[in-house]
């Protein structure tokens, strides 16, 4: 197993050819894009292109612009549930993208085509059967999302301190623990879960390159580890931070709506409002509990460096302390 400048052992960078096993993830509108895929991919880590707010045509034109950028690997997200999802699958493989990332639906069936030009195949669950569900179909790793995470996290609520744990007990693939991380700290606690990466969404959301609203950016700036809610309980719920519109829902399953005017509710709002017009009071501003470890905007590949020092401090304090407890 590598453990190189990164000073955790690790079978990512040797599987998929990145330096540091940190992936950057997939986030509808903040990575729907080139700019902070390459930026983060050129910095050593995986940057991942989140195909599923994107027109086709974008898609293939944000990852021609990676490519032309760097040879280094990079992933295209694709949420198999997405209505385009077959088109963007099309794509990927077209286009020779090095690493699939697919959540919410079975790889079985993709799989093959992937192969057959030397793709690796990472996939997102929230549970243990699927995590195994998706090491008997065959993908190279596991992405384990917990409940503190932005974007659609674990719909039981299970954090990432538990669920990584779980899964890594569960299955023999390197595991990429997400949810929560926002440091070296963060990304250190995953290895001691038995992870071999960490995929690390919020943290990059409040990048240069992230593509959101400034007002978006402001709104996950000023949140605490306390301000972010589930919208969406019972269904497929979305983490964002508390505003207007989770003060309308609050009040709404306070007065015990129906479930159908809920669902309409939860639905009356998007995250295209808040990422795209910036309205932060009414959108869904998406992030995880980590907006509260958060305090800067920096560019993305001075992330990806702070995260790989971080990471090494942490190591040696670890170890100072082993020096320090008698045997
Ligand atoms: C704004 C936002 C959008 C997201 N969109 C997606 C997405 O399109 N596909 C996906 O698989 N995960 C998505 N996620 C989840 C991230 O890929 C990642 O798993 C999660 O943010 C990790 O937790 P953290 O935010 O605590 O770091 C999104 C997260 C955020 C914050």
């Amino acid at each position: 197993m590598a453990e190189d400048a990164f000073g955790l052992p690790s079978r990512l960078p040797g599987l998929l050819g990145i330096r540091y096993p940190i992936v950057q993830g997939g986030m509808s509108w903040a990575s729907s894009c080139a700019a902070l895929p390459l930026a983060v991919a050129c910095a050593g880590a995986l940057g991942v292109i989140a195909a599923g707010p994107m027109r086709p045509d974008a898609l293939v034109e944000a990852i021609r612009a990676v490519k032309a950028g760097t040879d280094q690997p990079f992933a295209v997200n694709i949420p198999l549930y997405n209505k385009r999802s077959a088109e963007f699958l099309d794509i990927a493989e077209a286009e020779r993208v090095p690493v699939i990332i697919a959540s919410q639906g079975g790889p079985k069936a993709h799989l093959p085509r992937f192969r057959a030009y030397g793709a690796h195949w990472l996939h997102v669950v929230a549970s243990v059967p699927h995590a195994l569900k998706a090491e008997a179909a065959g993908v190279d790793g596991i992405i384990v999302v917990g409940g503190e995470a932005g974007g659609h996290p674990a719909p039981d609520e299970v954090s990432a301190m538990v669920l990584v744990r779980a899964v890594a007990r569960a299955v023999g693939l390197p595991v990429i623990g997400a949810g929560g991380v926002a440091d070296g700290a963060g990304i250190a606690a995953m290895f001691a879960l038995g992870a071999e990466g960490a995929q690390l969404g919020t943290r990059f959301l409040m990048t240069q390159e992230a593509s959101v609203h400034e007002h978006y950016k402001a709104s996950v700036l000023a949140a605490g580890i306390a301000d972010t809610t589930l919208v969406g309980r019972g269904g497929l719920p979305v983490r964002q931070v508390r505003n207007r519109f989770t003060a309308e829902v609050d009040a709404a399953e306070r007065e015990g709506h129906s479930p159908e005017a809920l669902a309409s509710l939860y639905a009356s709002r998007s995250l295209k409002l808040a990422a795209f017009d910036g309205d932060a009071d009414w959108g869904k501003v998406e992030a995880g509990q980590s907006a509260g470890l958060i305090d800067d905007i920096p560019p993305a590949d001075d992330v990806v460096r702070q995260l790989v020092a971080e990471v090494a401090a942490t190591r040696r304090r670890l170890l100072g302390l082993a020096e320090t407890v008698p045997a």
